[in-house]
């Protein structure tokens, strides 16, 4: 299906720090979901969003999601010889969007950086931000991103923003908004990054999908380092924000949770998640689970 935003962005070049030591040597896009690596999630969500054209942003470490994407005809012909024909369009994720590259971040300088990296990539389009470790829905988050491109558009959008209600607790590990109405869609006075719970100016979360237009990148560029020497999207989105740019919110729908696996505790929550929606093992999973819930040895 065609989509109305060609190009997308995917940042993987995080160390996944809060996932050692699990990601010393994998990179945490690659950790399993459902059966899947959560970035084959990403890729099918952008996939049936209409992505023709697809830049990961990699680094050191990350060559299996290189080999994940590309296509592997001796694993193809082995499967078919050997009469396991129904695994084939699984292991296939090469076909998933049509053009796929890669470019490397070779300095950790945060997220802004990253997609710096992007920029001739992108050219002078409108593209898609999608979060290599941030999963949309259990069953495919592909209208959630269509949705906001599609606002992003009709709103004439500097940037539209997927966001979601956290709680008060989460506010300090996400970009909050202050939106300037309430509703479904609305435009965003301004955004801080992972603010204190007090000084948090709403509960709705940046859920890792964003639509820019290239106007990002100038605004990038003016951007200062953060006191991790890190550049912020988040500062990026801000300085547009305040300076008179439209920037829209848009709210993730029921069924569109965003399911990050960012630090150890929300990724055995999404493993369940999706272990439970398994159609082959969720309901014997379940019982199991049941049985164990009063066990305290675990
Ligand atoms: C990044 C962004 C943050 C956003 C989050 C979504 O943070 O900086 O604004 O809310 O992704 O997952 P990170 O998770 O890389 O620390």
């Amino acid at each position: 299906m065609a989509g109305l935003i060609d190009k997308a962005l995917v940042p993987v070049a995080g160390r996944g720090t809060r996932l050692l030591p699990a990601t010393k040597a994998q990179p945490k896009e690659m950790l399993p979901v459902g059966g899947k690596p959560v970035v084959q999630h990403v890729v099918e969500e952008l996939a049936h969003a209409g992505v023709r054209d697809l830049l990961f942003v990699t680094a050191r470490g990350k060559g299996s999601i290189e080999d994940h994407f590309e296509p592997d005809p001796d694993l193809i012909e082995a499967l078919r010889k050997s009469g396991k024909q129904d695994l084939v369009p699984s292991v296939d994720a090469s076909q998933l969007v049509p053009n796929v590259y890669y470019t490397r971040q070779p300095v950790p300088r945060g997220l802004g950086d990253a997609i710096q990296h992007g920029r001739a990539f992108v050219g002078n389009e409108p593209f898609i931000v999608a979060l290599g470790d941030s999963i949309i829905g259990l069953r495919g988050g592909a209208t959630a991103t269509r949705r906001t491109a599609r606002v992003f558009v009709e709103w004439g959008a500097d940037a539209a923003v997927a966001v979601e209600e956290v709680r008060p607790d989460q506010v300090a590990s996400y970009g909050i908004v202050r939106p300037m109405a309430v509703g479904e869609v609305f435009r965003v006075a301004t955004i801080v990054e992972k603010p204190e719970p007090k000084a948090a100016p709403s509960r709705l979360a940046v859920a890792g999908r964003y639509i820019f237009s290239p106007t990002i990148f100038q605004a990038l560029q003016d951007v200062r380092p953060d006191a991790n020497g890190e550049i912020q999207l988040t500062d990026a989105i801000r300085s547009i924000a305040e300076g008179g740019g439209k920037v829209i919110g848009v709210r993730l729908r029921r069924g569109e949770e965003r399911y990050d696996i960012g630090n150890l505790r929300s990724y055995y929550e999404t493993f369940f998640r999706f272990a439970l929606a398994d159609a082959e093992h969720g309901s014997r999973l379940r019982a199991y689970l049941r049985s164990h819930m009063t066990d305290r040895s675990g």
